[in-house]
């Protein structure tokens, strides 16, 4: 063993330079990192190694729903851990069972099945969508333009954007894409072989751009008028992101519905993952009741999904959301902290073309005739902007070419979300 093992690194605490190399030498470099080398957390705010303090309005794309290092998360980590960490899903576990039964009451009638990403729950919506067309010889999957699901094979054919499918040829057969909150374009998509339609309630990664209610609406009747499945990818915009568990329920809210459309309003399956966990890994989906068994045993799995360990902190996390009304939290919060932005978006006009999103995932757009930022050259706008915040002491996450996106924790205090504005400011101040 010896001869394989190399001997450890020397120890490189907190030296910015040494880390970074651990990471050019040893880590694949399939990431654009920012120069930031993070350290420790606490609520919303992250230090890095040199002491920094960042506001974090990133909050981890959308998964730190309670901030940086919960004493709630880290107790159901250290109960939990001292019961049963992992058992595998050929025994039966509380923890699961009740995580289901929780998130079955939050949607709807229906059944759950764990597993650990984004992407590894979509994959399960995909299984599902070809075992219901399997009979009929139907498989074809219809997603949407600038949509994302995820960077498995599958994931990255369902993802409406070519650059993330470019040199991974041949694509997994059997998704097409039409153009989002479309309603027209989808029904022409249709062909015989088709058997779902696949859409984000708010595309995150494509530029925070909320469904409307007629779209949803919409494309419920045409699932039902032509017996296609129904799937909704909340991976990003779930678990009371928007202010209501899923970004579909408060989209549906909209006054101008008329009486009753919405009412009883489900999909037919949810992919679900980021906040779930609060930073633990765990995905899940959703089925509704009719199809819920579709996926007997035998068909579809995943060795560590649903763990009792997993399953504990997801469980914790939501009984937190709830005593402490996160959600709504997250509604006002989110209302402050968007009039706020759309305050600057009016004060700095030539800078910020649009304010969008819903509740805690706002989506800042910056306007195309803008001259080149500072930084990198051979980065987006988007991403020059945001290490402008960097400079200033707040964490975003840039989307596409223009859009700054800031999916802070659910807990932000209206305080925190103050300071976040003046420092967006301060930073939108040096650009004019
Ligand atoms: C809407 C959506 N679906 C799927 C994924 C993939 O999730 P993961 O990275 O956990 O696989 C993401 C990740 O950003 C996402 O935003």
């Amino acid at each position: 063993m010896k001869e394989i093992i190399p001997d450890p690194p020397p120890i490189v605490r907190n030296d910015v330079a040494a880390i970074q190399a651990l990471f050019q030498q040893n880590v694949i470099p399939s990431y654009g990192r920012f120069d930031l080398v993070m350290s420790h957390g606490s609520g919303s705010y992250i230090y890095d190694v040199a002491g920094k303090r960042f506001l974090d309005f990133g909050g981890g794309i959308a998964v730190c729903a309670l901030g940086h290092a919960h004493p709630a998360i880290t107790e159901a980590l250290l109960e939990q851990s001292r019961r049963l960490v992992h058992i595998s899903n050929y025994y039966y576990h509380e923890p699961q069972g009740r995580l289901a039964q929780a998130l079955v009451a939050l949607i709807g009638p229906g059944k759950c099945f764990f597993c650990n990403s984004g992407a590894e729950a979509n994959e399960g919506l995909f299984k599902l969508a070809r075992r219901f067309g399997h009979e009929e010889g139907r498989f074809e999957i219809l997603t949407t333009f600038n949509s994302f699901h995820g960077r498995t094979l599958a994931g990255i054919a369902a993802t409406g954007q070519e650059k993330i499918k470019m040199g991974f040829s041949p694509a997994v057969p059997g998704f097409r894409h039409v153009p989002y909150n479309d309603l027209d374009a989808m029904r022409a998509a249709i062909s015989p072989a088709t058997a779902a339609i696949l859409v984000e309630g708010i595309q995150g990664e494509g530029g925070v751009t909320p469904a409307t209610p007629e779209y949803l609406l919409g494309l419920r009747q045409l699932c039902n008028e032509r017996r296609l499945l129904f799937l909704i990818d909340a991976v990003q915009d779930g678990h009371f992101r928007t202010g209501t568990f899923q970004s579909f329920q408060r989209i549906l809210e909209s006054p101008e519905l008329a009486n009753g459309s919405r009412a009883g309003f489900l999909p037919d399956g949810i992919s679900m993952a980021k906040s779930l966990g609060g930073g633990f890994p765990i995905g899940a989906f959703w089925v509704r009741t009719s199809y819920c068994d579709l996926l007997s045993a035998g068909s579809h799995g995943a060795t560590f999904g649903g763990s009792p360990l997993a399953c504990a902190v997801a469980l914790k996390v939501l009984d937190v959301i709830q005593r402490e009304k996160l959600a709504d939290n997250a509604r006002r919060i989110g209302e402050f902290l968007r009039s706020g932005l759309q305050r600057l978006a009016q004060i700095y006009p030539d800078t910020i073309a649009n304010v969008r999103g819903l509740g805690l995932m706002l989506g800042m757009q910056l306007s195309t005739s803008l001259q080149d930022l500072p930084g990198e050259m051979a980065k987006t706008q988007a991403a020059r902007f945001a290490g402008l915040l960097h400079g200033a002491g707040l964490l975003s996450i840039p989307a596409g070419t223009h859009i700054v996106r800031f999916l802070p924790a659910l807990n932000l205090s209206q305080s925190e979300a103050s300071e976040g504005l003046q420092i967006i400011e301060s930073v939108l101040a040096t650009l004019s």
